[in-house]
C-alpha cells in the first residue's frame, strides 16, 4: 500500500496511519489528480522518457479509474495515505508494469501542489458564477425599485430618504468588487508547479511548457522551491471569501433588522423561514442568520492558514496538507451561503407603503430644508440652526417637518414660503440627488445601465 516502503522495516502503527493520512479529505480532486497525471505522460512519452505505448496505457488505465470512481464502482478505501497514493495504486493494479512508470520525474509534492491549484481554479469558477447570479438578482431589484423611497441610515438612525435602488446598488457594487478579487487571483494563480518535483526541480528532459499548456496555465512556475512551498493562492481565496462572507453577512443582518416585528420593511417567503417549536406565532430568519453566523468558520480556515503558513522553512512541509479541509469547508460554505441568499432575496417580499412611510419619518428630509434656505441666501451654518429648531418645534408636536404650517415655519425664519412643501417632499429630496452615486432617477438609470455592461 505505501508508495515508500523500501527503507522501512516494520510496519507503520495504525495511529501513525489515520493521523497521516489525507484520502479521507483529498479524495475530493481525484478528477484533477487524474487530468495531471495524464498530462504529464503525455508530456513524458512526447519526451521520449516513456514509451508511446505505456503512455496510452496509463492514460486509458486513468480514465477507466475516472469512469469508476464517478460512477460509485470504485471506493476510496482507508489503507492508502492519499489520492495520489490511491491513483498510482489503482492504476498498477489494472495496468501493471506501465502504471510503475507514470512517476518518472515527479514528486507528490508538485503533483499536490497542481491537484490544489487546480482545484481552487474550477472553485473559484464556480464562486464567480454564483456571485454573478447574485448580482443580477441585484440588478432586477435595482429596475423594479427605483421609486420606492425608504430612509437611509446612519448610526442606524435615520438620515436621508434613498431609494431601494439605491441600497441594492450599495451592494452591487460589494459583489462586483468580489467578482474581481476573485478574477484577479485566478490571474495570478494560473501558474503551472508540475515539473517542480520534489523541490529541485528534476534530472529528466522535462518540457514544462508543454504541461502547463495541456493544463491550461499561462506558463509554467519559474522557481522549483516556491513551486511546492507556496500556498499564496489558497490564503488570497480564503481572503476573498471571507470578504465575500462578510458582504453576506452584512446584508444579512440588514434583513434581519427588515424583518423585525419593528421595521417590517419585508416578508421573508416562507420557503426561507422556519419556526418556533413552542411559540405558533413566530416565523424567523434563520437562514439569514445562519449566512451571518457561518461567516465566522470563514474566517477562521483563513486565520488557520495563514496561522499554519507562517513558520514554514522551505520547501514542502507536511503541515501543508492542514490547508485542504479547511480551504474546502470554506468554500462549501461560501457557495452555499451565496446560493441560499440569493434564493432567499429572490423570495423576499419588500413592503414599499411601510418602507415609504418609514422614510417619511425621523425629519430624513431635514438637509433639505436647510438646503432650501442655503438657496434663498441663507449661509448653510445658520440654515442648519433654523431647522434644528424646527425639528425641536415638530419633536414637542410629534410631527413631521413638512406637517408645520407656513407660519409656523415663518416664525423661526421668514425666509420660508409656500414651495417649502414641495421641496421637502420626499419624492423631491430623492429626485434632486442627480449627482452619479446619488439615489436621484436619472442618477440612477446612468448606473443600472452602466451594471448591465459591466455584467454582459
Ligand atoms: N497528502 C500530502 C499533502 O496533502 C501530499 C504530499 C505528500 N508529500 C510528502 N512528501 N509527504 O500535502
Amino acid at each position: 500500500m505505501k508508495l515508500w516502503g523500501g527503507r522501512f522495516t516494520k510496519e507503520e502503527n495504525q495511529l501513525v496511519h489515520n493521523f497521516n493520512e489525507s484520502l479521507s479529505f483529498d479524495h475530493r480532486f481525484y478528477r484533477q489528480d487524474i487530468e495531471g497525471s495524464i498530462a504529464h505522460v503525455t508530456m513524458l512519452a512526447r519526451q521520449g522518457i516513456v514509451t508511446q505505448e505505456d503512455r496510452d496505457r496509463i492514460v486509458a488505465g486513468l480514465q477507466g479509474i475516472l469512469e469508476d470512481i464517478k460512477s460509485g464502482r470504485l471506493e476510496f478505501t482507508a489503507e492508502y495515505e492519499d489520492i495520489h497514493s490511491f491513483v498510482e495504486a489503482k492504476l498498477t493494479e489494472r495496468i501493471g508494469e506501465a502504471g510503475k512508470r507514470l512517476h518518472t520525474g515527479r514528486s507528490r509534492n508538485d503533483q499536490v501542489a497542481l491537484d490544489m491549484k487546480l482545484y481552487c481554479r474550477d472553485e473559484i469558477d464556480e464562486i464567480d458564477r454564483l456571485v454573478k447570479a447574485l448580482l443580477e438578482e441585484l440588478l432586477k431589484g435595482m429596475k423594479e425599485n427605483t421609486d420606492t423611497y425608504m430612509p437611509g441610515f446612519t448610526h442606524l438612525q435615520k438620515a436621508q430618504p434613498i431609494t431601494l435602488a439605491h441600497h441594492m446598488g450599495a451592494y452591487f457594487e460589494m459583489f462586483f468588487r468580489d467578482r474581481g478579487r476573485l478574477g484577479d487571483i485566478r490571474k495570478r494563480m494560473n501558474t503551472c508547479p508540475l515539473g517542480s518535483g520534489a523541490l529541485a526541480g528534476t534530472t529528466y528532459p522535462l518540457d514544462r511548457e508543454c504541461t502547463s499548456s495541456l493544463l491550461g496555465f499561462d506558463e509554467p512556475t519559474r522557481n522549483s522551491m516556491d513551486s511546492v512551498a507556496d500556498r499564496d493562492y489558497v490564503i488570497e481565496l480564503l481572503s476573498a471569501l471571507s470578504i465575500i462572507a462578510m458582504h453576506l453577512s452584512r446584508f444579512s443582518e440588514e434583513i434581519i433588522i427588515w424583518n423585525s416585528n419593528e421595521y417590517r420593511f419585508v416578508e421573508l417567503d416562507d420557503a426561507y423561514s422556519t419556526g418556533s417549536s413552542i411559540m405558533p406565532q413566530k416565523k424567523n430568519p434563520d437562514i439569514a442568520e445562519l449566512v451571518r453566523g457561518k461567516t465566522g468558520r470563514v474566517y477562521g480556515a483563513l486565520t488557520a492558514i495563514l496561522t499554519t503558513m507562517k513558520g514554514l522553512p522551505l520547501a514542502y512541509n507536511k503541515d501543508m496538507q492542514e490547508d485542504k479541509e479547511l480551504t474546502f469547508d470554506a468554500i462549501d460554505t461560501v457557495k452555499g451561503c451565496l446560493a441560499l441568499f440569493t434564493g432567499m432575496l429572490s423570495t423576499m417580499t419588500f413592503r414599499k407603503d411601510v418602507m415609504e412611510a418609514s422614510a417619511k419619518k425621523g425629519f430624513t428630509n431635514a438637509t433639505d430644508a436647510a438646503d432650501y434656505l442655503v438657496g434663498r441666501g441663507v449661509p448653510f451654518r445658520d440654515a442648519h440652526g433654523i431647522v434644528g429648531q424646527l425639528v425641536l418645534v415638530c419633536l414637542d408636536k410629534g410631527i413631521g417637518l413638512e406637517d408645520l404650517s407656513l407660519e409656523e415655519f415663518r416664525a423661526v425664519s421668514p425666509v420660508f414660503e409656500e414651495n417649502i412643501y414641495n421641496a421637502i417632499s420626499m419624492e423631491t429630496c430623492v429626485k434632486r440627488r442627480t449627482t452619479l452615486g446619488a439615489p436621484g432617477q436619472e442618477a440612477m438609470k446612468q448606473v443600472i445601465q452602466a451594471y448591465e455592461k459591466l455584467l454582459d
